[in-house]
């Protein structure tokens, strides 16, 4: 009897070492990463495809943009690709009196957020033409979506897996939303937004002695790797709504 006991907790062992964290692994992967695959995320106009997220995740960045704009007081804001919300519920603690729309190319995402959102100047959408209704952004957020990771880690051209066309689509796409003097907040982005070409309306901002623009591999315009993956900048000021006005 005693022996059979001996047996069952060993097995009852051996399951946990062995097959939980490899249930874990595939979890993890299909939760993030394949719940669908880099073929219909490029047809659905995905970019990243991880939902990952949490409450208050650049508290120094926030903060920064919070004091450039103490002298604003109703402001419109967008989280681009809000996943399930805490960035919405983090930034309202930032700007007690914006307007805040989230949005989110996944409707689950937005589903989950609207059903535990208790506030009435926080906005859920997974319509982008519902975004496009506000017509001008103050500050448009768009943190850890630009990017495909981990698909991107360890790789030398990432062309075929999210491409610097892509990127720089879906930037003008969001400069076409932002007001003169409004901001572009990013973060984790596979490429340099001093790349594109609508950057030349904006001017980028440092903040004091923070040199962090995300910690994902970062490309040129030609989608390689770059030797230099230091790049500071994550807050961009529009200067001027074309390339050609002063
Ligand atoms: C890693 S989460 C980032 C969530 C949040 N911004 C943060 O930093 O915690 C990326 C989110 O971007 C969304 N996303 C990806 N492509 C998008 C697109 N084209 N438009 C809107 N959302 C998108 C994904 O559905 C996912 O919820």
């Amino acid at each position: 009897m005693a022996d059979n006991n001996y047996i069952k907790v060993f097995i009852h062992w051996l399951i946990k070492k062995t097959v939980y964290p490899f249930y874990r692994i595939i979890y993890f992967y299909k939760k993030n990463c394949w719940r669908i695959s880099i073929h219909q995320a490029d047809k659905l106009g995905y970019n990243q495809i991880s939902n990952t997220t949490e409450e208050n995740r650049y508290p120094e960045i926030f903060d920064y943009v919070k004091k450039m704009l103490s002298d604003k007081n109703e402001i419109c804001i967008l989280s681009f690709g809000c996943s399930y919300g805490w960035e919405c519920k983090s930034l309202r603690n930032y700007f007690p009196n914006a307007f805040i729309i989230g949005y989110d190319i996944f409707k689950e995402n937005i589903d989950i957020a609207a059903k535990k959102n208790d506030d009435c100047n926080i906005k859920f959408t997974s319509e982008w033409e519902n975004v496009k209704k506000e017509k001008y952004f103050d500050i448009v957020f768009a943190m850890s979506v630009l990017c495909r990771t981990p698909h991107t880690i360890n790789k030398k051209n990432i062309s075929k897996i999210y491409s610097f066309e892509r990127f720089e689509k879906q930037i003008t796409e969001l400069d076409s939303i932002i007001r003169k003097d409004g901001l572009l907040v990013l973060y984790n982005t596979n490429f340099l937004f001093t790349d594109t070409i609508v950057s030349e309306k904006y001017e980028p901002l440092s903040i004091p002695n923070f040199y962090d623009s995300g910690r994902i591999p970062k490309f040129d315009k030609n989608n390689k790797l770059l030797e230099n993956q230091e790049y500071q900048y994550s807050i961009f000021r529009k200067t001027r709504n074309d390339a050609t006005d002063n």
